[in-house]
């Protein structure tokens, strides 16, 4: 049977190829972002090419959006079997202390609260169908390179989180796992990269990392596609590396 997912994020990089993986494989998928000529666009390319997809405008940081966005994915599909936590945001490499208290509460409320009030709000749908959460961390919240202090602490949390609801949801059947995706190439990676020489950077990088290559976004969608599914479902309370030996 089509089960019903819902990406947040869904309108670029990650989000975009996660979201694609989904209807491919025949489900229904949700697409949700403050992008809405990038969720739009996913939306209309995942039907055209035969797939079941709707695009819900919706800021993951607010209660009152991300409630409509449940409700709206309950009424157009019948119910919810997966969440995938995914929109984020980060900060170019800087010194913590360049980093103010609005942007500190900006990059927190989006990468953290976001996974609380959507995993508060989809719990009771997703208890029905015994279904799964898969948060969408970082290999910087346990590996974390220099400058990256608050976005690392906002995957900390998130890796907690997991664990804790992955105990706490264990006996409704519904499994709570993360991915860690080392630097990858998407939208976010200019802030990543930073702005004095991205190249070098980029190379910088490459060269702590075993296989030799930065992230793409079919390497998370693959193996978010694996803990959404019956092949994974002895698994939960997991943060599966995506990060080519990164942290070995
Ligand atoms: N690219 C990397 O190197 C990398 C590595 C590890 C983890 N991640 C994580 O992967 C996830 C996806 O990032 P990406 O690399 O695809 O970047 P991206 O910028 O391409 O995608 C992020 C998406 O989130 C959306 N978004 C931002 N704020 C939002 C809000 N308030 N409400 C709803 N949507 C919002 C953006 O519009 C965008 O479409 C993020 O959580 C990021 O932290 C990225």
């Amino acid at each position: 049977m089509a089960r019903t997912i819902i990406v947040t994020g869904a309108a670029s990089g990650f989000g975009e190829a996660i979201a694609k993986s989904f209807a491919t494989a025949g489900d229904a998928v949700m697409l949700a972002d403050i992008n809405e000529v990038g969720g739009q666009r996913v939306a209309g390319e995942i039907e055209a090419a035969g797939g079941k997809a709707r695009f819900q405008y919706t800021d993951v940081a607010d209660a009152r959006s991300t409630q409509r966005l449940i409700d709206t994915t309950i009424e157009w599909s019948g119910g919810i079997d997966v969440l995938v936590n995914n929109a984020g945001i980060t900060h170019p490499p800087v010194p913590v202390e360049k980093i103010d208290e609005a942007e500190f509460e900006l990059i927190f409320a989006v990468n953290f609260k976001s996974v609380y009030l959507m995993t508060t709000q989809a719990i009771p749908a997703l208890r029905k169908r015994k279904g799964a959460i898969v948060n969408i961390a970082s290999i910087t919240a346990e590996h974390p390179r220099w400058g990256q202090s608050v976005y690392a602490a906002t995957k900390g949390a998130m890796i907690s989180f997991t664990r804790a609801l992955a105990i706490e949801l264990a006996p409704d059947g519904v499994r709570v796992n993360a991915v860690a995706p080392v630097a990858s190439l998407t939208g976010m990676t200019k802030d990543t990269l930073g702005s004095a020489d991205p190249q070098a950077r980029r190379r910088q990088i490459e060269a702590t990392i075993p296989l030799g290559r930065l992230g793409e976004a079919s390497d998370i969608a693959g193996v978010v596609n694996f803990l959404a599914s019956p092949a994974s479902a002895f698994l939960t309370g997991v943060c599966l590396p995506i990060d080519g030996g990164r942290s070995i």
